[in-house]
């Protein structure tokens, strides 16, 4: 099949890669121009310099023939017409603290989008002779059918507007549905060739089976299951699979966790153990951390806050899941603040990225503890990121008093206070380093509990630990 991709970011460029291994033929379009160098380098170290992703750069450099990244949109036309799907990967963040998601990135690629599909199938040179700048000359016979699918987050009522958006253009002979990505960052390639569910929301046989032939390759496959619903209800699947998968989070940092940081002797490990044995519990989010961060929970779980009370309902619970995961990082922060104080302090703060595995730094705790600290006369602050330190450069340039560095070492040499605030593993094996060559006064605050396997053995060599989910 012929399939375009709209926007290469991290949902577009590793559904197209998959796509691709799956046979299609593959068109990727961006605006940013830099992005699609990168992606379309054929070199492994732009592409995961340019996003982060295990296995995308083999993906993408083993299927070279099958996927193309573009911005000239003269290539997108041509490849209409013959397109048999289109993929909607465009952002859609929040306005401000609105809950309302901003669809101007949406809106604007389905409108060069429309304006294109009207081109499809141009009438023969023949039809059109003596007369090739007639309106008639330009437009298409749209004999081709096409579907558009909607895969980035999007609020439940979309596929209608979508749809308005084509038809007021004049656009024939399509489709709209909806396809949410469920994929988790870090584990995006891995989560895509092995798929648990594909959720497909569309009103037609005709759309069913153009999407089946879509994800041919994992029909009838034991692992992956093909949901088929309605466009709304795959939407608004997406959105509550979000904010329960947050909820989650939220209950394990505010409740479990907190019950922890409140009574002597509970460790959260132990009571984590305890919990987790019951399978209507599950393993899931039992972690404790100092912010649930990243490009789609707040948002998500804010966009259905917000598509609620448009409908009069009650929210409470929603907004508190929100309000909790806030409160978390401050919480966490002010514990650190009344051990020591950040006044005349050097600062360490490891991980950017809002979680291991990625370069994602989007919503990321980190960007947060800047915030905070921004009007807290501390003395200076030393970073280190094993993949996002780039993309935090960007918002935080380096300065007298903030550095970054190379390796972790580096960045908690002089420190007074270490956060811990991405899970990377390396992180891991720090407590030894810590021992032997810091200083007893440094305060090590585990906004992860990646140390927790040597929270004793740091206490009893004189270390001071405040740790998420520990007293
Ligand atoms: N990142 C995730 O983990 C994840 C998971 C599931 C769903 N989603 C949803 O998928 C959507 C995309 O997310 P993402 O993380 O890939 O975003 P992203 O910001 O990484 O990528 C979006 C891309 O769209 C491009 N773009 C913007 N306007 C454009 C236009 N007019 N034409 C062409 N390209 C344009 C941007 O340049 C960017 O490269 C969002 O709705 C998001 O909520 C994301």
């Amino acid at each position: 099949m012929r399939l375009l991709y709209i926007g290469a970011g991290f949902v577009g460029t590793c559904s197209a890669a998959v796509s691709a291994s799956s046979g299609h033929e593959v068109l990727v379009y961006d605006i940013d121009e830099k992005k699609i160098k990168m992606l379309s380098s054929g070199d492994r170290d732009q592409i995961e310099a340019c996003l982060f992703e295990e296995g995308l750069s083999d993906l993408l450099i083993r299927n070279k023939e099958r996927i193309e990244f573009t911005i000239d949109y003269n290539k997108v036309s041509e490849f209409l017409d013959n397109a048999d799907a289109i993929f909607m990967c465009l952002p859609t963040p929040e306005i401000g603290e609105t809950g309302e998601s901003d669809l101007k990135y949406y809106n604007a690629a389905a409108e060069q989008l429309a304006e294109n599909l009207l081109k499809r199938n141009p009438p023969s040179p023949e039809a059109t002779e003596g007369n090739p700048s007639s309106a008639k000359a330009t437009a298409g016979k749209q004999d081709k059918y096409v579907v558009i699918i909607n895969k980035s987050t999007v609020p439940i009522d979309m596929v209608d507007k979508t749809a308005e958006i084509l038809e007021s253009k004049g656009v024939k002979n399509f489709g709209v549905v909806s396809n949410p990505e469920f994929l988790v960052e870090g584990k995006a390639i891995q989560g895509s060739i092995k798929p648990d569910r594909i959720v497909v929301g569309a009103w037609t046989e005709q759309d069913f089976a153009i999407m089946k032939k879509v994800y041919e390759r994992f029909y009838n496959s034991p692992q992956t299951k093909f949901i088929e619903v309605n466009p709304k209800e795959a939407a608004a699947s997406k959105l509550l699979a979000n904010y329960m998968l947050f909820n989650k989070l939220a209950v394990c940092f505010d409740v479990v966790g907190r019950t922890c940081e409140s009574f002597e002797d509970l460790g959260f490990e132990n009571v984590r153990n305890a919990l987790v044995t019951d399978p209507r519990i599950g393993s899931w989010g039992l972690y404790d951390s100092l912010y649930a961060g990243g490009s789609c929970f707040i948002k998500d779980a804010r966009s259905l806050s917000h598509q609620l009370k448009q409908k009069n309902q009650n929210t409470a619970l929603v907004d508190e899941v929100y309000l909790s995961n806030k409160r978390q990082l401050k919480n966490f922060l002010e514990r650190i603040e009344s051990v020591s104080g950040f006044e005349n302090k050097k600062i360490s703060i490891l991980g950017t990225a809002f979680k291991r595995d990625t370069n994602d730094i989007r919503n990321s705790a980190s960007i947060e503890i800047m915030n905070y600290l921004q009007d807290k006369k501390f003395a200076e602050i030393n970073v280190y990121d094993p993949a996002a330190m780039d993309n935090f450069k960007k918002m935080f340039p380096e300065s007298e008093k903030l550095r970054y560095h190379s390796h972790e070492f580096e960045a908690i040499r002089n420190s007074d206070i270490i956060i811990i605030a991405t899970d990377w593993p390396q992180f891991r094996g720090l407590a030894d380093v810590i021992m032997s060559e810091l200083s007893k006064e440094v305060i090590i605050a585990d906004g992860r509990r990646m140390l927790a396997h040597r929270y004793g053995d740091l206490k009893n060599a004189g270390f001071k630990v405040v740790a998420v989910g520990s007293l």
